[in-house]
């Protein structure tokens, strides 16, 4: 894709987005709500038009394709079942739409549903099913008409918490034994960092940084993507008694001085906030001059640490990022 774009009125959805997705890549555009996430992927699916630039598969332009030439599947946040019919038939709909002759019609939806472990649930209809097995129709509804790509906006923002955490496995696994390309649309960091082969962040039509997950957070190209992509401190550097300017120092860089290994540089503090959560507690640690530092450290049964205490900190100085 380049120089996609577009506007509504003054608004510029997708401005000018370069974008190579490779074969059987699971790629992600991560971003804050009103960023241009759903538009680009219904300029891909051919449910927008584009302003300017192009879209392609290979070395075919497709972008002044319509939608249903496209092999392009997608999956939609609310699912987009047909609540009248059954569930084999919402499977079928796609292939009816293009004319499949019935024996392999059949033979086609019960391969789809068999994929998203659906076997037997052809006969139910959409109120017999669980939010989850939902979306998994909606899943083999797209997959039944064997597209290239396969589209997903927010596929899991309707499940709660548990639910979500498992679908996306779910999702990502059999994108790989198909060996599909998708393109996959979530504001959901972590969900981001959990599926993806690489992620694009957007911020306001544009593209903020493309990487891999671990590349994107260990090394944010910029503020906006060192906030995004999870906690982190922005530092002054002189507040760290170093030169430059703005810095991103991640919480887990950061460790109680009798923790960490003698060559971190250590920094003075007293502890203005202590919040355990399990695995790690959270602690925020004031310093000297009044900066305050989000540290996380793992969970250690036998150390005390109280409101209010002095503390000295560690920090990994290969762990921090300039940001400008
Ligand atoms: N059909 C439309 N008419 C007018 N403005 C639109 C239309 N579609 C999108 N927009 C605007 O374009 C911008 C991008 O919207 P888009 O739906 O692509 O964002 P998004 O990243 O998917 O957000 P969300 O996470 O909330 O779904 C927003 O400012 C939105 O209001
Ligand atoms: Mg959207």
């Amino acid at each position: 894709m380049a120089g996609a774009s577009r506007s509504f009125g003054p608004v510029r959805a997708v401005d000018r987005i370069d974008l190579t997705v490779g074969d059987g890549e699971f790629f992600t555009l991560l971003g804050p709500s009103g960023c241009g996430k759903t538009t680009l992927l219904r300029m891909i699916a051919g449910f927008c038009d584009l302003d300017s630039g192009e879209i392609r598969f290979g070395e075919k332009r497709i972008d002044r394709l319509p939608a249903h030439v496209r092999d392009i599947g997608m999956v939609f946040q609310n699912y987009a079942v047909f609540p009248n019919l059954s569930v084999a038939d919402n499977v079928a709909y796609g292939l009816r739409a293009r004319k499949t002759p019935a024996g392999e019609l059949a033979k086609r939806v019960e391969e789809a549903l068999a994929l998203v472990r659906l076997a037997e649930y052809g006969k139910r209809k959409p109120h017999q099913l669980s939010g989850g097995q939902l979306q998994r129709v909606a899943i083999a509804r797209a997959l039944v008409i064997r597209p290239q790509v396969l589209l997903f906006d927010e596929p899991l923002s309707n499940l709660d918490a548990r639910l979500r955490v498992s679908m996306r496995a779910e999702i990502r696994e059999l994108q790989k034994s198909l060996g599909i390309t998708a393109i996959y649309v979530t504001h959901d960091q972590e969900e981001a960092m959990s599926v993806s082969d690489r992620i694009a962040l957007m911020n306001a039509g544009r593209l903020e940084q493309v990487g891999a997950p671990a590349d994107i957070y260990r090394h944010p190209a910029s503020r906006f993507a060192a906030e995004f992509m999870g906690t982190t401190n922005l530092v002054e550097a002189r507040a760290l008694g170093r030169e430059g300017g703005l810095l991103s120092l991640r919480p887990e860089a950061l460790r109680l001085s009798e923790e960490a290994p003698e060559a971190w540089p250590r920094l003075a503090g007293n502890v203005v906030d202590l919040e355990m959560l399990g695995p790690i507690t959270r602690l925020g640690v004031r310093l000297g001059d009044g900066t305050i530092l989000n540290v996380a450290i793992l969970d250690a049964p036998e150390r005390r640490l109280n409101q209010a205490d002095k503390v000295t900190l560690a920090y990994d100085p290969a762990r921090l990022t300039v940001l400008r």
